[in-house]
């Protein structure tokens, strides 16, 4: 199956909740990846940033195929980078199912349009600031569309109840054939907003990765709020 169907398979998994991991411990990261697993995701979503697009660093292709190597779970590919067609291929040839560029980064069009060619899921990030307009014309070349609910960068930030407005409006309009996600601040507070508003797929950091609560519980408790 292609990494692009195997995503839109998803859709028969809603809500689907991610594990950003972002806030993982990177010095045991495929026993993290391990754990997620074991305690119920059926996705993951790894962060790339690179300091200029954002103010930060995280990584690049050699950790998206150690999560690759060390899970059969789809790979959702979060490019926080100032020219994402450059990296399109390396990122799939690393694994990636789902490639996210975004709208405010330098030709999302065609990054887009590569990834479709190479038969993995492509999706569009709008920033909270960014009204979903400036979207519009590139949301046919799309299988999904991410809303920020924080302004990207980094973990562990407030949820902005801005991207839910997006959401019912992409649901109302698009919702039959476009995947939504929602990423930033989502955790037992907000995730129920978040299904509510039409996100089927749920990014997860610090509610998970910094929470006490063993994964498994955690998962559990987001799931049940989440089908609220
Ligand atoms: C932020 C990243 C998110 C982040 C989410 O720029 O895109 O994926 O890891 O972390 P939380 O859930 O803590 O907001
Ligand atoms: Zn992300």
């Amino acid at each position: 199956m292609s990494p692009r169907q195997r995503v839109l398979d998803l859709r028969h998994a809603a809500p689907v909740i991610l594990p950003s991991l972002l806030l993982c411990d990177f010095g045991k990261f495929a026993e993290e990846i391990r754990a997620v697993e074991a305690a119920g995701a059926q996705a993951l979503h790894l962060d790339v940033m690179d300091g200029v697009f954002v103010d930060n660093i995280t990584y690049g292709m050699p950790i998206i195929a150690a999560a690759n190597a060390a899970s059969d779970l789809p790979l959702d590919v979060h490019l926080m980078i100032d020219n994402p067609v450059d990296y399109v291929d390396a990122f799939v040839d690393a694994g990636a199912d789902v490639l996210t560029v975004h709208v405010e980064a330098k030709n999302p069009r065609a990054a887009l349009e590569r990834i479709r060619q190479r038969d993995a899921a492509a999706s569009l990030a709008i920033n909270p600031s960014t009204p979903l307009g400036e979207a519009e014309e590139l949301l046919p070349l799309c299988d999904m569309v991410l809303a920020m609910s924080v302004h990207p960068g980094f973990g562990a930030q407030e949820f902005d109840p801005v991207a839910l407005e997006k959401l019912q409006e992409l649901r109302e309009r698009r919702g039959g054939e476009l995947l939504l996600e929602i990423d930033g601040g989502v955790n037992a507070g907000t995730i129920a907003r978040c299904t509510g508003a039409g996100a089927s797929m749920l990014v997860v950091g610090s509610a998970i990765f910094k929470s006490p609560a063993p994964y498994a519980e955690s998962l559990e408790q987001l799931n049940q709020l989440a089908r609220q």
